[in-house]
């Protein structure tokens, strides 16, 4: 058993405490699978007084240089999101010897080169499996496994917000005002839920995929992109006359004649297409 592999977690807000959640659940198997324990030694959020019963006994902070000034945090997870400060910090912890791990797809899609140029730089590694498609492993098989492979397409259902919405209004005829409603009052959708139905969300995470299929730099700009809002329930009833379902997809080609082409859009899915299959939040 090597030394433990001690965390410095940025954020304990959704994704952070199922981080917590899960490094606890597991913790025999984890320890078994990677040699040695893993342990959460620092906790950076916004408000330390906020009660945070998941947390137990770990140290709580909202000073970064607790994290990044100490010698025995090995590995960073940035689970703040957002662009400021989450891209710095990221940094700083990069600089100061720390491998990092991220969820966030807004510095990914964004920042991703300077990212990976300071990884490269300090030897450190820079992950950020889960900035697409959540459980879904996609970045380590681009990368790694696929590599001998010239990618041609990718196609898929990366954001779970409008792919819960979309399945509403298709099981129950309702109309894009009362799913979003629905999807706000579960959780699914943020109060603005502008980078979800407009599209951006799924946008960074084609980009993110784009970049590493096609072996290129797709920045969220160079994506075509249009969301669900002017989805109607007439939309969906002629889609399903025709034999279709509307789902919004990410979209990217690469081809000798076109170059990369890359797009989020709702779509008419012929109803046998595996993806027509995939409802609710999930991503596929
Ligand atoms: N939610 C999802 O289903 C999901 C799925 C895949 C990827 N992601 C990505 O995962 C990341 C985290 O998402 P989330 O939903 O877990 O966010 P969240 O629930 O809003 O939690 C954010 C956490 O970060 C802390 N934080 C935010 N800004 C901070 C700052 N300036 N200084 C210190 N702490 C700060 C907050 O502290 P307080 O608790 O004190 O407010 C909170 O604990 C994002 O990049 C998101 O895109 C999310």
């Amino acid at each position: 058993m090597g030394k433990i592999i001690k965390i410095g977690l940025l954020g304990s807000g959704t994704v952070g405490s199922g981080v917590i959640r899960v490094l606890e659940m597991n913790r025999p198997q984890i320890t078994e699978r990677v040699g040695t324990p893993i342990e959460i030694k620092t906790v950076l959020v916004r408000d330390v007084k906020k009660p945070r019963p998941q947390l137990g006994c770990v140290k709580l902070t909202d000073k970064i240089e607790d994290i990044l000034d100490d010698p025995e945090i090995d590995v960073v997870v940035e689970l703040m999101g957002g662009i400021h400060p989450a891209r710095e910090y990221m940094l700083r912890a990069m600089e100061a010897g720390k491998s990092v791990v991220t969820a966030n797809k807004d510095v990914v899609a964004q920042f991703g080169k300077d990212m990976f140029a300071m990884a490269e730089k300090k030897d450190v590694d820079f992950r950020f499996e889960a900035s697409v498609g959540g459980g879904i492993p996609i970045i380590t098989p681009l990368k790694q496994c696929l590599t001998a492979n010239r990618i041609t397409e990718i196609l898929g259902i990366v954001n779970g917000t409008t792919n819960y919405m979309l399945t509403k209004m298709t099981e129950c005829g309702a109309d894009y005002d009362t799913v979003l409603k629905e999807a706000q009052a579960k959780g699914y959708a943020e109060a603005n839920p502008s980078a979800d139905v407009d599209g951006l969300d799924a946008a960074r995470k084609a980009a993110i995929l784009a970049s590493l299929a096609f072996n290129t730099r797709v920045q969220l700009e160079d994506v075509s992109v249009e969301g669900i809002t002017k989805i109607t329930p007439d939309d969906i009833e002629y889609a399903k006359d025709l034999g279709y379902v509307i789902k919004l997809l990410a979209v990217g080609k690469d081809s000798d004649e076109n170059g990369v082409d890359v797009r989020v859009h709702p779509v008419f899915l012929p109803k046998t297409h595996p993806l027509a299959s995939v409802n609710g939040v999930f991503n596929a």
